[in-house]
């Protein structure tokens, strides 16, 4: 009940971390460091239930907040929490499976490991150890592929929701081209996705993403009831893969003579929009390319998995056009990924990038990985960066973790811009889950690096 008694403490927690932060206020693909990195060396930021109050130099914030709780964090730097726009949960447990590619992986490694999250029990368990993975390394939200069975979503949602987490999460549909044991029907995915949205979708921080496998595991009628979902849950989200592996794609064109191209197939179903989410995205035409741009879809770049599956090298330099620009994440696709660590991640899209004879520097990386990947996803107004009044999800990174990257970063604490792009680069490439010390969800510590 409303109180007019002054003395009663109005219900509101602020509390504060004291350390070096940085995050992005624009895209540094289009303008400079200077424009697009906001960089504090001696910063406080303030949280007021869970929420960014404030973010400015400890100085001046300290004597506007006299009494303020503050947490220290002396030689660390703090930026939001990564965001992993593509990852399968039910693939945690068979990462590195040796030998093939796209299809053949598929066929061989991965389909028999997605009949165990049939059990719910099994998805519980695994759900938990997927969720300890993430924010150890990081990640505090992530667009998540979970088995055909609504039950492995559902663990995931569970396991997202205890730990208070922003994620998006879809069950697989997948009615064809698969092992009977894997398969549903467009009816029974339709169903059973709607009884998903109706449950989670805007639940606390959670969101569903409506998630046909790929063309090759959906027929014309799965995909369609996919659309359908679309219209009636107009702010729900598309995920799904495209254009990865060459015989991926002649496959698609077979099974789909009518289309004119790979991501036509999805076009003609109403699945190209601007809440779409488009895996790899390796071998797209210039007009595919187009209508990506023109619909305001995104692109999740993989690196790791499409170095793993032997797919190709992402046209990072044409998706981020400035004539033709198309919102870009970066994700780790685990399990064809190789790494849970974002930092991991995008140590291989720089390398990516510089067989193509590109450059990424480290602040376009660590954008993909944070205010981009937000952008992608359309929650740019919620999380990847200090923004007043966003979700407080952030990270602790300690740049000198180990013995070789206190010696690649004699200092802890960057007193320039340049000073911190250099830092960061060395710790994007020689960085992981060591360098993680802790992940804040929510302006809460939900890890701690022992
Ligand atoms: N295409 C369809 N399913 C998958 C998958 O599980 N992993 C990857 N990398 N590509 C896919
Ligand atoms: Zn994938």
């Amino acid at each position: 009940m409303y109180s007019t008694d002054s003395t009663v403490a109005p219900d509101v927690t602020l509390k504060a971390i004291r350390s070096a932060f940085f995050d992005f206020v624009d895209d540094p693909f289009y303008v400079s460091a200077a424009q697009s990195v906001r960089y504090i060396s001696d910063g406080l930021l303030v949280l007021e239930n869970g929420y960014v109050k404030e973010l400015g130099d400890y100085t001046t914030l300290a004597a506007r907040y006299p009494d303020i709780p503050t947490t220290a964090y002396p030689n660390r730097l703090i930026m939001p929490g990564f965001v992993d726009i593509h990852i399968h949960f039910p693939q945690t447990e068979m990462i590195g499976a040796y030998g093939e590619q796209l299809l053949d992986w598929l066929n061989n490694y991965t389909f028999p490991i997605e009949a165990k999250f049939k059990d719910k029990d099994y998805a519980d368990q695994l759900a938990k150890i997927f969720i300890d993975e993430l924010l150890k390394n990081g990640t505090t939200t992530a667009m998540v592929l979970a088995a055909v069975f609504p039950e492995s979503a559902t663990a995931v949602f569970e396991e997202a929701q205890r730990r208070k987490m922003r994620m998006i999460v879809g069950k697989v549909m997948m009615d064809r081209n698969a092992p009977d044991f894997l398969v549903d029907t467009a009816q029974q995915s339709y169903d059973e996705t709607k009884v998903l949205i109706q449950t989670w979708h805007k639940c606390d921080r959670l969101l569903y993403a409506v998630t046909p496998r790929f063309a090759i595991t959906s027929t014309p009628d799965q995909l369609q009831a996919a659309g359908k979902l679309l219209e009636e849950f107009p702010d729900v989200y598309l995920h799904t893969h495209l254009s990865e592996n060459q015989k991926e794609i002649e496959l698609t064109a077979e099974l789909f003579p009518g289309s004119t191209d790979y991501l036509n197939v999805y076009e003609q179903f109403g699945l190209l929009t601007e809440r779409s989410i488009f895996a790899h995205c390796i071998h797209l035409s210039e007009s595919e390319f187009e209508r990506l741009s023109e619909a305001r879809a995104a692109i999740a770049f993989c690196p790791t998995s499409n170095l793993f599956l032997g797919s190709g090298l992402f046209k990072i330099e044409t998706a981020k056009s400035a004539q033709q620009p198309i919102n870009v994440g970066l994700a780790t696709d685990v399990g064809g990924g190789t790494s849970f660590s974002m930092l991991k991640t995008a140590s291989e899209a720089y390398k990516v990038a510089q067989l193509r004879r590109q450059q990424l520097s480290p602040f376009k990386l660590l954008f993909l990985a944070t205010l981009g990947a937000a952008r992608s996803l359309m929650l740019d107004d919620k999380i990847g960066s200090f923004e007043t009044g966003k979700e407080a999800d952030f990270i602790v990174l300690d740049i000198q973790a180990t013995p070789v990257m206190a010696l690649r970063n004699p200092t802890a604490t960057a007193q320039s811009l340049e000073e911190l792009a250099e830092k960061l680069f060395a710790t994007i490439i020689l960085g992981d889950d060591r360098t993680i010390e802790a992940t804040y969800v929510l302006g809460d510590l939900a890890y701690k690096k022992r």
